[in-house]
């Protein structure tokens, strides 16, 4: 046996490793999911833009807020630089994901948005993502757009309006497996657990933002 001490860990750290775990599982599972369903039907109808925007939202997006949180094993040894830029990579790819999954499905119903809660949120989500595309652009200009914006108020911003994409766009995923008819056939049970883990992951992945909402508004205030 070695007699090499381990570094003590907080509970808190604890903590954030459990729920890194736990939210892990729950991005992977309705990822996996959501990808077998569509995938194995040639992503015929609506299943394009159920991949898409499952792939985009809620695989890429929500790895790339988790990037940044403390307790994320991947990204643990990695700087803050380099952090920023698999962030910056996976929300563009992410992002843009989202976006075209929510144009197919937008172009398909001839931008009729007011039929279905689903339809709804998705359309809040598709602009608030792309608003937050431009702000995270921004954002990582931070420095050179000092002179015109303060980078706090800058990058608050982005933080906000990211945050709101996110949420938004996990609640129309909530009412999208409820919407369609091939999610449904795997089975009442199937499609509330689905429903279940995408709350999970929506609220785990947002405990990042909050904490970086938190300090901004801290510094803002002071
Ligand atoms: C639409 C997808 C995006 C979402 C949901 C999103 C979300 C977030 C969140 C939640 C944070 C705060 C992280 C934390 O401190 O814990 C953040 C920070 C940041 N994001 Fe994004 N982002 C998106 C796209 C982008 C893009 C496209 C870029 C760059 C082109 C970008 C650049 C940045 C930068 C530079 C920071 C660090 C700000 C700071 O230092 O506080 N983001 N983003």
């Amino acid at each position: 046996m070695s007699d090499e001490k381990s570094k003590p860990t907080s509970v808190l750290q604890h903590i954030e490793a459990v729920l890194y775990v736990i939210n892990q599982l729950c991005i992977g599972f309705v990822t996996i999911w959501v990808s077998w369903t569509c995938l194995r039907n040639d992503l015929s109808g609506i299943r394009l833009h159920a991949w898409l925007v499952t792939f985009g939202f809620v695989f890429l997006m929500a790895e790339g807020m988790m990037c940044f949180y403390d307790g994320s094993w991947l990204t643990l040894r990695y700087s803050r630089k380099y952090k920023t830029f698999f962030h910056v990579a996976l929300q563009i790819l992410g992002g843009g994901m989202g976006v075209a999954g929510c144009l197919v499905q937008l172009i398909r119903d001839d931008w009729s948005v007011s039929v279905t809660i689903h339809a709804r949120l998705g359309f809040a989500a598709f602009i608030l993502c792309l608003i937050s595309l431009l702000s995270g652009l921004a954002a990582f200009l931070a420095r050179s757009l000092s002179p015109t914006i303060p980078p706090l108020i800058n990058k608050t911003f982005h933080v906000v309006i990211s945050f709101a994409a996110f949420v938004i766009a996990m609640m129309a995923q909530f009412y999208g497996f409820t919407q369609t008819r091939i999610f449904k056939s795997q089975g009442q049970d199937f499609v509330i657990l689905m429903q279940v883990a995408t709350m999970v992951l929506m609220v785990i992945t947002s405990i990042g933002a909050m904490k970086s909402l938190y300090q901004k508004f801290g510094s803002l205030a002071s």
